[in-house]
């Protein structure tokens, strides 16, 4: 802070009616007196004053004879920035008006004013000044006559206080600039905390929610995996019979029997999604054609009373992403059933595809998301939109709003993992009354030829005579395989670990032609080092894993090569004998 200048004011003012006290006045105050030093340290003594006062210091006087006279000079004085420290008032002047009229005028227009009020006797008693103009600390009562040192030190002891009070005031000034400025730069800080903390708060909200999800997600795969196996069997078990019983009525239970297992078998796909468990088979794919080639499925379960406006380019002009098939057009399809589902008066959907940039601020605002080249799908529809309170609900599993029976709560789920399992992610914006829009983001990858496409599903089932191992820790699901597989006329041996595994095909290491193995078996050897250890063995020997779900290739995008491939749990009878010709006929 700036020290404020030294602002001396040593004009003085004498407001009264009788020229000789002027004269008075004026002669002490400009005699050699009121400039001698040693009047000055006797004043300084007085005022307690530790530094000397200003040398020689020189009045400058006016004077008037009537109150408003005075008053106008003091105006003027105001006006022109050169204010009087110091008035001397008489306390009659008749006509005009007398002391106490005329300082009140005075201070209307210049408070800072000292003023010494002379009077000869006690015109008003003490009380009356005080009840007229309150306890003022700029107001003296000098008495007539006037002591001539009295008269000095009166007016230097005030104009003094006139330059103390002007500092006082220029120092508060500063004072209070500064703590303007230390205000505002604490606002700004705490403006800024305010919004570190209610970022924070959402991506801690976000976090939370993530976990959840990855709890969920563990419980639904471990669930799913149980499942797995049991519908496999089911499943393999009806195949058997619908084959060989020619009871009619047999016939058709098992028909139910099949069409129960199969939807469980796809709830439980759903399940595997969502855990992001799912035995991936990513492939390079265009947008732009996945999109368009969905369009016709699509329009068949969206029905005539929703149009559909696919904003796609052209295959070949978007970057690829690296993702399984199956799995993209399953997302895309549960997305437009919910949308069906939330215009049952019809509206419209919109799917685009488009590449976008991912920037650090993106990331920021979102935490799940990551910077760089992206594909986002967008699905917008202008349905009922999404509450409030249903929002961060609606990827969780099981979480439905529609009618018993309508809905599983499992659509979103498995978009949700789906994606996450492609290393993306979802954003969702919903306004009531007005719609929906999901946007999906993944990642671009460095272009890649196409792998060749996998099986046809609908190849006729054909036995063969090669042996085969197989390995299965769970006995019905291993008994399951090993029926099938020898209705078919295949040799086949079988071991529960991978160990077992080991010493049976040292034994019969010239006849085994395939391996079929599960991919996880507790406490043993995993399926691939078995595999390893045995093709090493026998570099031709085939190989197909069973896998209930990729907890050892969750995001490792598996690709199938030509002697290894995956069998994804569960699977038909018919399902495991098209795939062990198939890789037997490699
Ligand atoms: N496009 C949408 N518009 C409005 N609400 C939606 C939309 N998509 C999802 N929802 C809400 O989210 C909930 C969960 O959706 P999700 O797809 O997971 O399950 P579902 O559609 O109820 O059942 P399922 O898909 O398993 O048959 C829905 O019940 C609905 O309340
Ligand atoms: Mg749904």
């Amino acid at each position: 802070m700036n020290s404020p200048p030294e602002k001396t004011n040593h004009r003085i003012l004498i407001i009264d009616d009788n020229p000789a006290i002027h004269d008075d006045i004026r002669k002490i105050l400009t005699s050699a007196e009121a400039r001698n030093p040693a009047l000055e340290s006797a004043k300084a003594a007085v005022l307690g004053e530790t530094s000397p006062a200003p040398e020689g210091a020189s009045f400058r006087i006016d004077s008037a004879a009537q109150g408003d006279e005075g008053l106008e000079k003091v105006r003027q004085a105001v006006e022109s920035g050169r204010p009087y420290a110091l008035a001397f008032v008489d306390m009659r002047m008749p006509p005009g008006w007398d002391g106490m009229t005329t300082l009140s005028h005075l201070w209307k227009v210049d408070p800072d004013l000292q003023i010494v009020i002379c009077t000869a006797y006690s015109d008003y008693p003490w009380e009356e000044i005080v009840g007229k103009i309150g306890k003022s600390a700029n107001m003296v009562i000098l008495k007539k006559p006037f002591d001539n040192i009295e008269v000095l030190q009166l007016a230097h002891a005030l104009t003094e206080k006139w330059r103390l009070n002007e500092e006082v005031r220029a120092r508060l000034a500063d004072l209070d600039h500064l703590v303007r400025q230390r205000t505002a730069a604490l606002e700004t800080a705490n403006e800024q905390l305010r919004h570190e903390i209610e970022e924070r708060s959402l991506m801690e909200e976000a976090l939370r929610q993530a976990h959840k999800m990855e709890a969920v997600g563990q419980l639904a795969a471990g669930v799913a995996h149980d499942f797995n196996n049991i519908l496999t069997v089911i499943l393999g078990h009806v195949s058997l019979i619908s084959e060989t019983s020619g009871i009619e009525e047999i016939r058709s239970s098992v028909l139910e029997i099949r069409e129960s297992a199969e939807r469980a078998t796809s709830l439980v796909r759903q399940l595997l999604a969502f855990s992001r468990k799912q035995v991936l088979q990513p492939l390079p794919l265009d947008f732009g054609e996945v999109l368009t080639n969905l369009g016709e499925v699509l329009r068949r379960v969206l029905g005539e009373h929703i149009t559909i406006d696919l904003q796609v380019q052209p295959r070949g002009h978007l970057p690829l992403v690296n993702a399984d098939l199956r799995l993209m057009e399953q997302a895309i399809i549960n997305l437009a059933v919910n949308a069906r589902d939330a215009m049952p008066l019809g509206g419209s959907l919109v799917i685009s595809a488009r590449e976008v940039e991912i920037d650090v601020g993106a990331v920021q605002q979102n935490p799940e998301a990551h910077t760089g080249r992206h594909i986002c799908v967008r699905v917008l529809d202008t349905g009922g939109g999404i509450p409030a309170e249903v929002l961060p609900h609606i990827f969780e599993p099981f979480f439905t709003t529609k009618d018993p029976g309508k809905g599983t709560g499992l659509g979103l789920a498995s978009v949700y993992g789906i994606v996450k399992q492609h290393s993306g992610w979802i954003e969702v914006q919903s306004e009531l009354g007005r719609g929906t829009t999901f946007r999906l983001f993944f990642p671009v990858c460095a272009p890649e030829s196409k792998d060749e496409s996998t099986s046809s599903e609908t190849s006729p089932v054909a036995g063969g005579n090669e042996t085969i191992l197989v390995v299965e820790d769970e006995p019905s699901v291993r008994r399951l395989a090993v029926d099938v597989l020898r209705r078919y006329g295949y040799q086949v041996c079988e071991a529960e670990s991978s160990l077992q595994a080991i010493d049976l095909f040292k034994q019969r290491i010239q006849e085994i032609d395939l391996l079929l193995t599960d991919m996880v078996m507790p406490g043993g050897v995993p399926g691939t080092e078995l595999a390893s250890s045995l093709q090493e063995e026998k570099p031709n020997l085939k190989v197909i894993y069973m896998t209930g779900y990729s907890r050892n290739f969750a995001g490792t995008d598996f690709v199938p090569s030509g002697d290894r491939v995956l069998m994804a749990k569960p699977f038909s009878g018919q399902e495991l004998l098209r795939m062990v010709r198939r890789i037997l006929d490699r």
